[in-house]
């Protein structure tokens, strides 16, 4: 059954602008299953090959998921919004326009920008209707990033303000297909901004705007998978035979993993080398921030389809980062303390963003952040402006050097994390649940 008729999300009126811009391969007849769509990219204004110069506006859009029409939001007409490529050193400039009713910002997700174009309202005046702001920065990690409002993101974020932003780094090596799966999920009612962790076995979960889509591979492609979850509270858990990361959120991992399952909460990205045998399907456990894993039936994502069973083909050569899982210096610089949720609020030390105290981490110092979660609730901690590395979840170290701007924080557990306080300013340190963040689970780190 097709959920959702459209490629990406389209428009439900005018046909197109949600659209890829290369043609999908023909379709086979035998799976009534749509192909999985990529977002068309956006166009590059500036002929120099080191600056990536784009248009971005914000407007309201009616399209379709799950067989209901949402009315909805979208970056230049299309669900997930353009896809901005640049590579490793270059200079990105958005021109961005307000054409919603509302005030709205853009934040670069997992991004190390200047404080001063970082998107958020504790240092920038919300960018109201008819009106514009240029974006400028530079971009230094090669990963897989994002960028969506941060303001009534609970609302803005869930209702289709969302995009990919990956930077390459010439080093990677090529793959046959290098594709973004953007993952959303929708409620029964998409318009409800729910404050409590819907039932994971009711959600409908799209890929690129997409209901449980189907992925064609010629024999002995490899295929690079960048997996955003941009959703409000849902968690994806992923597993599948021969499961291969390659990166997570900050970019390559120190070595390739083959973990059982990779957890995706909010906010989070990972990367797969997907080097399959046989036709498979991607499937997510079900997992609940109000619980943890929660028993029954993996449900479906994506169906790849293969020609015939074949071989694994041969793994790219990719140019992994290295290094150790840091040793845990023993001091603490910050602590954030998650609670609260009886009604609407939830808290940081007890403080509802923006009452918040402000905690100050030295400029050009490697600092211990902790995070504790008392509350009855997961919460995903993220970051803005810095790349941190996990030191210990619950004591234990890692396997491997994680280095991430998201961290998912389970119920009674605390994180103890190492960030390389190397971007001046004020950051922003949140829950990315967005109704508990818009419920004021954030803070404020400063860095000087
Ligand atoms: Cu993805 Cu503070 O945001
Ligand atoms: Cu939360």
């Amino acid at each position: 059954m097709i959920l959702l008729a459209l490629a990406c999300v389209e428009p439900v009126d005018t046909a197109g602008p949600g659209e890829a811009d290369t043609a999908p391969p023909a379709d086979t007849g035998d799976s009534a299953a749509p192909l999985l769509p990529q977002p068309a990219p956006a166009e590059d204004l500036d002929p120099d090959e080191s600056v990536v110069h784009v248009a971005l506006e914000a407007s309201p859009l009616s399209f379709e998921v799950n067989g209901r029409t949402v009315e909805g939001f979208a970056y230049n007409g299309q669900v997930p919004g353009p896809l901005i490529r640049a590579q490793v050193g270059d200079t990105v400039v958005v021109d961005f326009t307000n054409h919603l009713d509302a005030p709205t910002t853009v934040h670069w997700h997992g991004l190390a920008v200047p404080a001063a174009m970082d998107g958020v309202t504790w240092l920038q005046d919300p960018i109201q209707p008819g009106l514009g702001f240029r974006f400028e920065f530079t971009v230094t990690e090669a990963g897989t990033f994002w960028y969506h409002p941060h303001l009534d993101s609970d609302h803005q974020v869930d209702l289709g303000l969302y995009g990919v932003l990956l930077v390459e780094d010439p080093a990677e090596p090529a793959v046959e297909q290098d594709l973004v799966v953007v993952w959303d999920a929708w409620g029964e009612d998409p318009e409800a901004d729910t404050h409590t962790a819907p039932d994971p076995s009711s959600v409908v979960w799209t890929a690129n705007g997409v209901v449980e889509p189907r992925l064609e591979l010629a024999a002995g492609e490899r295929v690079r998978l960048r997996m955003l979850n941009v959703a409000n509270l849902s968690y994806l858990d992923l597993a599948w035979p021969g499961l291969r990361q390659i990166a997570g959120d900050q970019g390559r991992l120190a070595a390739l993993a083959a973990p059982e399952s990779v957890l995706l909460a909010p906010g989070d990205r990972a990367e797969f080398e997907l080097l399959p045998t046989a036709s498979l399907t991607v499937e997510t456990a079900l997992h609940t921030a109000s619980g943890g894993a929660v028993p029954g039936a993996a449900l479906p994502l994506l169906q790849v389809v293969l020609p015939a069973e074949q071989p694994a083909p041969e793994a790219a050569d990719w140019p992994f980062a290295g290094g150790a899982v840091a040793p845990d210096p023993g001091t603490t610089d910050a602590i954030y303390v998650f609670s609260g949720g009886g009604g609407d609020a939830w808290l940081i030390n007890g403080e509802v963003y923006p009452d918040v105290t402000v905690q100050t981490l030295a400029l050009g110092r490697s600092s211990v952040v902790e995070v504790r979660n008392l509350s009855s609730t997961e919460h995903p901690f993220h970051l803005h402006g810095h790349a941190f590395e996990v030191l210990s979840q619950n004591g234990e170290a890692p396997a491997a050097r994680e280095v991430e701007d998201t961290v998912n924080v389970g119920i009674r557990e605390s994180v103890r994390l190492l960030v390389h306080a190397d971007n001046p300013g004020d950051w922003m340190a949140h829950c990315h649940l967005l109704p508990h963040a818009e419920g004021g689970m954030m803070a404020v780190l400063r860095v000087e």
